[in-house]
């Protein structure tokens, strides 16, 4: 990773064109593999560590995807709990369906698409909504995280879980040409620096922050099960569609494949969680 000073390494990155990623059906089948690895599947561990779902609770995972956690969530929450889980694409709602109507606990869940900004369920539908990697793909925050505010009960826990791209080191070969690629990868959705700004936006929508933690993906060697041994051919194509050469992102993949090779690969990234409460009456905040 290059030696930028700090001050440089802690302000956003730019994206020179920014588009966002769709989550088709290849989408779909590509995360729900990548967060089928132990990276993913520990990260999911702490998130229900900190939620504390329990028997009997309604839960929402606002942008499921391929509902992993909502799978767990309903194994959490029985007897007589239920899980919602609604997410923008139909592909990831579909491929989702199609996997949890295998499961023991399928009753106990109900998925559909919806959109976080407009979630289509009464006010104080829920005990506690979760959503994890989902709010820097969304626009209007705002409206995102009443609607979240909206739906949760008087008392009612809400966790988000965001990565801040800022965070990363990935050992390259070219600390200029790893820049580049991180430059353009960041404009793979609309706030890749989010979690840093999640606390007055919080805050704005009526909820009381209560646990912030990090949540860090370290990959020290390369092993085709990890989180970042399953990105490099994400990022590569995505960068050579937004500002890289194919031969530069080539390159890319490449160096981090061969370090993998001779035992000198380090990859870090940080997500972070934030529990935080609706508390009660109050009015949101100006
Ligand atoms: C990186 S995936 C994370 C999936 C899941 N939360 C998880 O952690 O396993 C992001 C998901 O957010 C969904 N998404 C993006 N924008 C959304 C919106 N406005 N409303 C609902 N879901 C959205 C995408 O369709 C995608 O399934």
């Amino acid at each position: 990773m290059t030696a930028v000073p700090s001050s440089e390494r802690n302000s956003p990155r730019e994206a020179p064109i920014a588009s966002q990623i769709r989550f088709d059906d290849t989408a779909a089948r590509h995360i729900e593999q990548l967060y089928r690895t132990p990276d993913v599947v520990a990260q999911r561990q702490q998130v229900l560590r900190a939620l504390d779902p329990r028997p009997g609770e309604r839960v929402l995972d606002v942008g499921s995807g391929p509902a992993l956690l909502v799978e767990e969530l309903a194994e959490r929450v029985r007897p007589g709990g239920r899980v919602h889980g609604i997410d923008l694409s139909a592909s990831m709602v579909a491929l989702a369906r199609a996997r949890l109507a295998e499961q023991p606990h399928r009753e106990r869940i109900v998925l559909q698409v919806a959109d976080a900004t407009r979630l289509p369920f009464p006010a104080a539908a829920f005990d506690a909504v979760v959503s994890t990697q989902v709010y820097e793909y969304v626009a209007d925050l705002p409206t995102a995280l009443a609607e979240l505010r909206r739906v949760l009960r008087p008392g009612g826990r809400a966790l988000i879980l965001d990565t801040d791209w800022d965070s990363i080191v990935w050992h390259s070969a070219d600390p200029a040409r790893m820049e580049q690629v991180l430059a353009a990868w960041a404009g793979h959705c609309l706030h890749p620096h989010l979690p840093r700004a999640l606390p007055p936006l919080l805050r704005a929508a009526g909820l009381r922050l209560e646990h912030v933690a990090v949540v860090p993906l370290l990959n020290p060697a390369f092993d085709p099960d990890t989180y970042s041994a399953g990105i490099i051919s994400t990022i590569q194509r995505y960068a050579a569609r937004h500002g890289v050469s194919s031969d530069q992102a080539d390159a890319w993949a490449e160096d981090l494949r061969q370090r993998g090779a001779r035992g000198d690969y380090f990859f870090s990234l940080n997500r972070y969680l934030f529990l935080a409460r609706h508390p009660g009456d109050h009015a949101p905040s100006p």
